[in-house]
Parts: structure tokens; C-alpha cells; sequence
């Protein structure tokens, strides 16, 4: 918890049409990344020639720091950097020490891919990162580095996660899609691996995010399911939530082992409590992951529109918020596909 003075006063915490407050900034820095996983950027469709957002689109630095800026103003508390994958962004020192610097942030997040993390987590601690959230879906070396697209390390990912742990980047959760008849098998393995380290992991049911990942209903194994698993080898104990509107369910080891948790979205929605809004790198405001449209402030930015004008725009984009994709997702899954913005690009 951070505890300096603020120097912009708070217009007060708004709320969307569902009364849901506005709590948690997402900020997408880039769009592009080193894996190339199935499930969200499959090599056939992202090769070389692949055209991603031109950089000069990309919010700057100091972009990323006022529009932070102005959302704290209406509530946000909490800011998460995502990507594609963030420490592939030149300047991610920059942003991260910007956005440590704002009074009343009670907590700056990173979610990675970890190949980087070795390189980089010493110097995101020393700036200002208060922790750090990794993808990582397997502990087996082929099954990660089928899920990485051929491209990942595991290796490599596990010394990022020891030297960022040692760097004190935590609590380190790790973010682990689950999918049927792909990763399921090295669930307890990964358990094993993490049990008494410290570190958290969460299972993610597979979701039905962008438009490329062909997902279906069977592909997901349910948290209830993996729970009765898990539950056999060890004895687990639910835990409280941590705070409003966090989106996994905890449970202790009960021998003191230490922490792990599930992301139901599929088996059982969140919608209710969401306060989350996302941005994407170019600027572009998302108020539910499964958004198929977007707002895009940075050209109001960059045509000189005041702190006001601009706080008017993100108030309005929330208090006409009627989100809640993962509540309806059985209705909408039988009608006909929409248009999704793809999960690298909104970040997850
Ligand atoms: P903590 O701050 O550590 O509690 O985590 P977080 O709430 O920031 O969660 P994180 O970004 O690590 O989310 C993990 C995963 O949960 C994401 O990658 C998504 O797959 C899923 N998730 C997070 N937020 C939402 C959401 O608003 N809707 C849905 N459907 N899934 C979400
Ligand atoms: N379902 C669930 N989680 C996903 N992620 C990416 N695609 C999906 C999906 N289809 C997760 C990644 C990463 C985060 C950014 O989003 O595993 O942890
Ligand atoms: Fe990259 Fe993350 Fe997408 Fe994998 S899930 S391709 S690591 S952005
Ligand atoms: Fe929020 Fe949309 Fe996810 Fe529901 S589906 S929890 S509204 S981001």
C-alpha cells in the first residue's frame, strides 16, 4: 500500500448501470509477443508478415501516465500492465516508474510471459513494480513449449520467476489456462513443483476470448472438476476473498503449503461484481473483455483535449456500462459469431 499525498481529488467513485464500481485499469502496452500460443496467436495466422498496431499508434509513457491519471480520479485503485507481452515494449522502464510515481495507486501489477523476467525483473522492482503475475501452463517442457507455439523456454521462464521472487515481485501469482486433453495432465506436477515456494497458481478456465482460439464448451475443464482432483493428492481449505470483485477463488493447503486458486469465468461468471476497464496499447478503452468494440481516447489526446474533456469521455464510456458477456454466454454462443477483439490485444 503506497502512501503519499494526492494531488488530484478524486470526482468520486462512478458506477455503471449495474451499480458496479470502477476499480481496476488494465493497460495493454503492446500487442505483440515472442509465443505464439494456440489459444491466442496462432503462428499460421500471426507469421512474420503479420501487420501489428504501427508503434507510432502505441500511447506514450507519459499518454499511459495521464490517462492513468484520470481514471484514478474515478475510482481506480489499481493498475495492471499487460500486452501482448509488456517487457517487449523499449520503454517499460519508464512506464512502470511513471505510474509508481502517482500518489494513491495502492497497487502496480505485471502480467508477462516470463522470458524476459530474468533480464528485467531487478530493475521493474527497484522502479516501482509492486508484483508480478506470469503465464505458465505447464510444467512438462513439451506440453509448455507446444503452448508457447514452439517458442517458449521453460526453462528460462522458471529462473525469471526464482530471480523475480528473490527481487521481492511479489506475491507472484502464475496464470494457467486450462484445456482439456492438452495441459490437464501436468496439473499436479505443476502443483508439486510450486507447493511451499510461495508462489500462487491459479487455474484459468479455457474462455471463448477473440475469435481464433476455435474454442468450444468440451475444450474447458471446469474448476470443480480440477478441484476434485487436486483434492485427492491434497487436502485444501477455502479462503476468503482478498478483496471486492477479485476474480479467483482461494484455497489454502491445509498442511500450510501455502495458496492456489481457480478463474471460473466459464462454470461460474463474475460479472456481477466487475469493476475492471481495459486499454489497449493504441489507446482504445474496452469496458468487458469480450468487448467487440472499443473508445478511442488517444486521438482526443493528441488533439488537445483538456484533462476535463477527457474525464467526461471515460466517465460517460462507464456509466453507460451494461457488460456481463460471461453471465450471457450460453445465449450468445448459439446465435451467430461476433466480431471479438482478440486477447493479446485487449491483454487478458
Ligand atoms: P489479482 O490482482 O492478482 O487478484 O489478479 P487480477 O484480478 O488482476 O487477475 P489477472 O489479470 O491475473 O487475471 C487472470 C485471468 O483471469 C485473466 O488472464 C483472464 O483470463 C481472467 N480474467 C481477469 N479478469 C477477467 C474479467 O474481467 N472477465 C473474465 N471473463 N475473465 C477475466
Ligand atoms: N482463456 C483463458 N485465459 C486466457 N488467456 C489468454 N487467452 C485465454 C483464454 N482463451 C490468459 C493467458 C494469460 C492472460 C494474459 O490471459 O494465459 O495469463
Ligand atoms: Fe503471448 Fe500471452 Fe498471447 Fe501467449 S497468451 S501469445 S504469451 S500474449
Ligand atoms: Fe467483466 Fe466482461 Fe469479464 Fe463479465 S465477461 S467479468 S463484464 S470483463
Amino acid at each position: 500500500m503506497k502512501n503519499n499525498i494526492s494531488s488530484f481529488s478524486k470526482i468520486g467513485q462512478i458506477t455503471d448501470k449495474f451499480s458496479r464500481p470502477l476499480r481496476d485499469l488494465r493497460i495493454s502496452v503492446i500487442d505483440r509477443c515472442n509465443f505464439r500460443c494456440p489459444y491466442c496467436m496462432p503462428s499460421d495466422k500471426y507469421g512474420k508478415n503479420h501487420q501489428f498496431m504501427p508503434k507510432k499508434d502505441w500511447l506514450s509513457a507519459g499518454e499511459i501516465k495521464r490517462i492513468a491519471q484520470l481514471f484514478m480520479q474515478l475510482g481506480v485503485e489499481k493498475v495492471r500492465l499487460t500486452g501482448g507481452e509488456p517487457l517487449l515494449r523499449k520503454d517499460i522502464l519508464d512506464i512502470v516508474s511513471n505510474l509508481s510515481s502517482l500518489p494513491n495507486l495502492n497497487d502496480l501489477a505485471l502480467t508477462t510471459n516470463g522470458s524476459f523476467l530474468a533480464d528485467k525483473a531487478k530493475d521493474l522492482k527497484a522502479l516501482g513494480l509492486d508484483r508480478i503475475t506470469i503465464s505458465l501452463d505447464s510444467i512438462d517442457k513439451g506440453i509448455f513449449r507446444e503452448m508457447s507455439g514452439g517458442k517458449g523456454n521453460l526453462d528460462n521462464v522458471l529462473n525469471g520467476i526464482e530471480v523475480a521472487r528473490k527481487v521481492g515481485l511479489g506475491p507472484i501469482k502464475l496464470n494457467v489456462v486450462i484445456q482439456k486433453e492438452v495441459n490437464d495432465s501436468s496439473v499436479l506436477d505443476l502443483l508439486d513443483y510450486f507447493r511451499g515456494t510461495g508462489v500462487i497458481v491459479r487455474f484459468i478456465e479455457f474462455m471463448d476470448v477473440g475469435t481464433l482460439n476455435n474454442w468450444k464448451l468440451d475444450h474447458v475443464v471446469s474448476s470443480a472438476d480440477l478441484l476434485e482432483i487436486i483434492s485427492r493428492k491434497w487436502k485444501l481449505v477455502p479462503v476468503k476473498k482478498n478483496y471486492f470483485g477479485e476474480v479467483a477463488r482461494r484455497y489454502s493447503y491445509q498442511d500450510g503449503q501455502g495458496e492456489i486458486g481457480f478463474i471460473s469465468s466459464v462454470s461460474k461468471p463474475f460479472c456481477g461484481d466487475c469493476n475492471r476497464a481495459r486499454i489497449s496499447a493504441d489507446g482504445t478503452i474496452y469496458t468487458c473483455l469480450f468487448a467487440s468494440k472499443g473508445m478511442n481516447i488517444r486521438n482526443f489526446m493528441r488533439s488537445g483535449s483538456t484533462d476535463n474533456d477527457l474525464m467526461n469521455i471515460l466517465q460517460k464510456q462507464w456509466r453507460e456500462r451494461v457488460d456481463r458477456y460471461s453471465e450471457l454466454r450460453k445465449d450468445v454462443v448459439k446465435k451467430k459469431k461476433l466480431s471479438r477483439i482478440e486477447m493479446y490485444t485487449m491483454g487478458g
